[in-house]
């Protein structure tokens, strides 16, 4: 499965600290907050990732990223002229794609915890995968309602009146149909091309299949000065905690066997002295001790 980081938008919610570096470059605690999103595709299996963003911000994903080697990945870059809409996505990004099923995932989308994604989810056919998460506030995201047997009834864009606490998180997995479904799509009366459209498209053919997340399961929100800072506050928490770091790449490329001990010993030859060389450092002697 192929995997799209979303990472463009205009960011002007977060004026001034996005005026010269965009959000999804913007720290969350001690990594970029692309980090993060990325992290989750890689949990998912995912090691072909298309990064897209704004024509000013798309070099210094680059520079930040590379061509993603040093964590096993193969990451490809291109830019969404303007904000089209997030389903717009699939169209840019259309050849890279190349008829395989994709996972999108929004450059601002943080998740902590078993997402309960298996195997069967690298290779979708005939279906489309979202999540529901329950929330206090719906009215600010896709919303979802489902019936008694977890099916999906109804999915509606930040409706006045939701009909249930589910948002939809900004990660969705896709079969190789949806690039066509999205050449399909009208804009929606704010001028985009809605990702809701796409998920409703699936719901009407009854295959969209809708994993719950659990309460142990964390998403965070990113959008404003204040959610930023209780995202970080709480990546900070946990790692402080644990000893263990959130979104540490290395880690979780060793982890998932997509590099070994010795790509990650290269890489840090590069890395500057910090907290996060200092982690790299010792997943790797550990690894050593342990092999
Ligand atoms: O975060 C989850 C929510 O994301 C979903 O529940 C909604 O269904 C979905 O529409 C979306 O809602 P938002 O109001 O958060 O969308 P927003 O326009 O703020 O864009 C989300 C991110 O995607 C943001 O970081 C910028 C990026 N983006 C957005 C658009 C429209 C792009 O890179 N390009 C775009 O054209």
């Amino acid at each position: 499965m192929k995997g799209i980081v979303l990472a463009g938008g205009e960011g002007s919610r977060l004026d001034p600290i996005t005026r010269v570096a965009s959000k999804q470059l913007q720290p969350v605690y001690d990594k970029p907050m692309v980090f993060y999103p990325l992290a989750t595709l890689m949990e998912a299996g995912v090691r072909d990732v298309l990064v897209i963003s704004t024509p000013k911000d798309l070099s210094r994903f680059e520079e930040l990223l590379g061509t993603g080697s040093q964590w096993g990945l193969r990451i490809e870059y291109a830019v969404q002229p303007s904000p089209g809409g997030i389903a717009e996505a699939f169209l840019i990004g259309e050849e890279f794609i190349a008829g395989n099923a994709v996972a999108l995932i929004l450059g601002d989308n943080i998740f902590h915890g078993d997402l309960g994604l298996s195997s069967r989810s690298s290779e979708l056919h005939d279906e489309a995968i979202v999540f529901g998460y329950p929330v206090n506030d719906p009215e600010r995201y896709g919303v979802i309602e489902l019936d008694a047997s977890g099916r999906a009834v109804s999915l509606e864009e930040k409706p006045n009146a939701p009909q249930s606490n589910l948002a939809v998180p900004g990660f969705y997995l896709y079969d190789n149909r949806v690039v066509e479904i999205a050449r399909g799509l009208q804009p929606s009366a704010r001028g985009e091309l809605e990702i809701t459209d796409i998920n409703r498209f699936y719901l009407k053919e009854g295959t969209l299949r809708v994993i719950r997340l659990s309460r142990g399961v964390a998403w965070l929100d990113s959008g404003t000065h204040d959610s930023l800072l209780d995202a970080a506050n709480f990546i900070a928490t946990i790692e402080h905690r644990q000893g263990l770091k959130i979104a540490c790449l290395e880690e979780i490329a060793l982890d998932h066997g997509y590099v070994d001990v010795g790509t990650v010993m290269r890489s840090l030859e590069g890395m500057p002295q910090s907290g996060y060389r200092e982690y790299v450092e010792k997943v790797v002697e550990e690894r050593r001790s342990s092999s």
